[in-house]
Order: C-alpha cells, then sequence, then structure tokens
C-alpha cells in the first residue's frame, strides 16, 4: 500500500507591488495545474496592484504595513500569526520586498517559498537582473527556494535559465525573467504542496 502523503493546499501569499507572480498564481490554480487554495494574499505596503489582483479574484486581501514596530522580530510574529488565523499552511513570497526574520519562520513553522530573478547563489538582494548585466553574465535567469534566515539562500526548488543578449538593460532582462518566473513558481509551488520531498543538506530532493 503506498505510503499516505502530506500535502499542503492552503497558500499565504506575501507581496510588496505589482502582483503579476501572484496572477500566474491565481491563473495556475484557475487552470487546476496547481491543487491549493490562496487563503489570504498579505501586503506589507498599502494600495499595490497585487491587492487589486487578489480582490478580483475573490481572495482576501490584508494590508500589514512594516513600519511603527517596535521591533522587526513584533512584526514578523504578527505576520506569521496572521497566517495562522488563516489556517495557511504554505507561503509563498511573491515580490515581497522585506526580508524576514528567523522569529518568523520559527513562529510560522510551515514551508516560505520565495522567487527571485536571477540564477541564486548569484546576485542576491535588489537589483538582480541589473547586477547581472552590469557584471556581464552570458546567462540569467530565476530561481524559487525555501526561505532561510540568511537572505536569498535556502534550499533551491527550481531553476530557469535566461540567456542574456547584447544590449540587453536591467529592465530588458528583467522582463524576461519575469515570464519565466510565471511559468516556475506555480511549478515550484505544486511540487512542494505535493510533499514527498525532503530537505539533504542544503539540497531539496525527492524524499
Ligand atoms: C519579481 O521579479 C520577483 O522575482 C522579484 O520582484 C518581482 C516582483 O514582481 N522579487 C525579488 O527580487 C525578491 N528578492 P511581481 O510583483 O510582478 O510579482
Amino acid at each position: 500500500m503506498p505510503e499516505l502523503q502530506v500535502s499542503w493546499r492552503r497558500l499565504g501569499v506575501l507581496v510588496s507591488g505589482r502582483g503579476s507572480n501572484l496572477q500566474a498564481l491565481i491563473a495556475a490554480i484557475g487552470r487546476r495545474e496547481l491543487e491549493a487554495t490562496i487563503a489570504v494574499v498579505i501586503s506589507n505596503v498599502p494600495g499595490v496592484a497585487a491587492l487589486d489582483h487578489a480582490a478580483a479574484a475573490g481572495i482576501e486581501t490584508l494590508v500589514l504595513p512594516h513600519t511603527g514596530w517596535p521591533r522587526r522580530e513584533a512584526y514578523d510574529e504578527a505576520l506569521a500569526e496572521a497566517l495562522h488565523a488563516r489556517n495557511v499552511e504554505v507561503v509563498c513570497l511573491a515580490g515581497f520586498m522585506r526580508r524576514l526574520s528567523s522569529r518568523f519562520l520559527e513562529v510560522f513553522q510551515g514551508p516560505v517559498l520565495n522567487v527571485h530573478p536571477s540564477l541564486l547563489p548569484a546576485f542576491p538582494g535588489l537589483d538582480s537582473p541589473g547586477q547581472a548585466v552590469a557584471h556581464g553574465v552570458k546567462v540569467a535567469g530565476c530561481t524559487v527556494h525555501l526561505v532561510t534566515a540568511e537572505l536569498d539562500a535556502g534550499p533551491i526548488v527550481a531553476q530557469t535559465a535566461v540567456p542574456v543578449l547584447p544590449g540587453d538593460t536591467g529592465e530588458t532582462l528583467a522582463a524576461r525573467i519575469l515570464v519565466e518566473e510565471h511559468r516556475l513558481l506555480p511549478a515550484a509551488v505544486a511540487r512542494v504542496v505535493a510533499g514527498g520531498w525532503r530537505i539533504d543538506g542544503r539540497r531539496f530532493v525527492d524524499a
């Protein structure tokens, strides 16, 4: 008899801006390529387009501004508690431009995924496509990884390479990477929610 798999289905998506990766997740769920529900979309920035996309899809939205908290950890605890209150099992950072502390990971406990516009471990941090062009690499891309306390450094779930073309700027390269992010992120989230994986050292492998 096959072993029963634990599977996580209730997603919380954290955003800070445009929300195109959130839209890609919503579309993948609509096509049944991602068997999950987005229980809540939380933004640390009020008034961003991602909140409108969530509302248009009938998803609960919450704005939790990161300003005015006594400590970073206090904000991160409030964020984790808002997710717990909605029985969120897996968190997806989709353009969430704020670093999470280890306190968030301790309180939330479940898998937290991030999409990043570079082939990590190259070019962590901000404006990764611009960093890639300035460095002169010939291949750039995007990464979905599990979030750890170290910035953009957790176990890699999936990556897609994108060639850098002559004449590329950070903006033109970012636009081509984004197209790939929209494929990669839903597929990687589907892989994680399906279960049957484990972390071996810093590697994401089949269980
Ligand atoms: C995406 O390119 C995502 O990879 C990046 O922000 C953009 C958000 O776009 N995230 C990071 O750089 C995180 N370090 P979106 O709001 O349209 O999804």
